[in-house]
């Protein structure tokens, strides 16, 4: 598969097969998101590999699809705004990466923002300052949505003079 068309066929999955994922997998796509761009080579994501205990007392409504895995991306502090915005867009490239990655192998992954509010970061043991990108379900999808279909990229650009 192109670059291009493992973007355009991406989705977001919602329902996994029960298949597990081989931990040989799951590092090689997350070895190959660690190539995102990055500041002044700060790589400033980390990782939580979501553990049964910890899965169930976040309560997500559909249990990340019922994916094998889940996993957090986590973005680490900086000691200015300015710095720390650049993380979060660095670790918002691997998050990414690491979602083409799994969907070039077959494998899907659903995007969850739950990570982000006080009660399931403190469930996540996140540190004071670092932000979570998204917690992910990873597996292989037993259902693919269709395409949402975008607007024209060229409604988005403005020519400067
Ligand atoms: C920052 C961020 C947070 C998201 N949080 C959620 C979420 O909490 N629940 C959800 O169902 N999808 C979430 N998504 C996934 C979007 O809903 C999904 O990407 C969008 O509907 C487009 O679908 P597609 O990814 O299949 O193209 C999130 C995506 C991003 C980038």
């Amino acid at each position: 598969m192109s670059v291009t068309d493992t973007i355009k066929t991406r989705r977001n999955i919602k329902a996994f097969k029960p298949d597990p994922i081989s931990e040989s997998e799951l590092a090689s796509w997350l070895e190959a998101a660690s190539y995102a761009p990055n500041h002044r080579m700060n790589e400033p994501w980390e990782l939580l590999l979501v553990g049964a205990d910890t899965r169930a007392a976040l309560k997500h409504k559909t249990d990340f699809g019922q994916a094998p895995v889940v996993l957090a991306v986590l973005s680490k502090p900086a000691p200015t705004p300015f710095e720390r915005d650049e993380n979060v867009m660095a670790a918002s490239c691997f998050a990414q990466n690491f979602l083409l990655a799994a969907h070039e192998a077959g494998a899907g992954t659903f995007w969850s923002s739950l990570g982000a509010l006080p009660h399931n970061r403190e469930i996540l043991g996140v540190p004071e300052g670092y932000d979570v990108i998204g917690v992910f379900g990873v597996g292989y999808p037993a259902e693919v949505p269709e395409v949402k279909p975008r607007t024209p990229i060229s409604a988005k650009l403005t020519r400067l003079p």
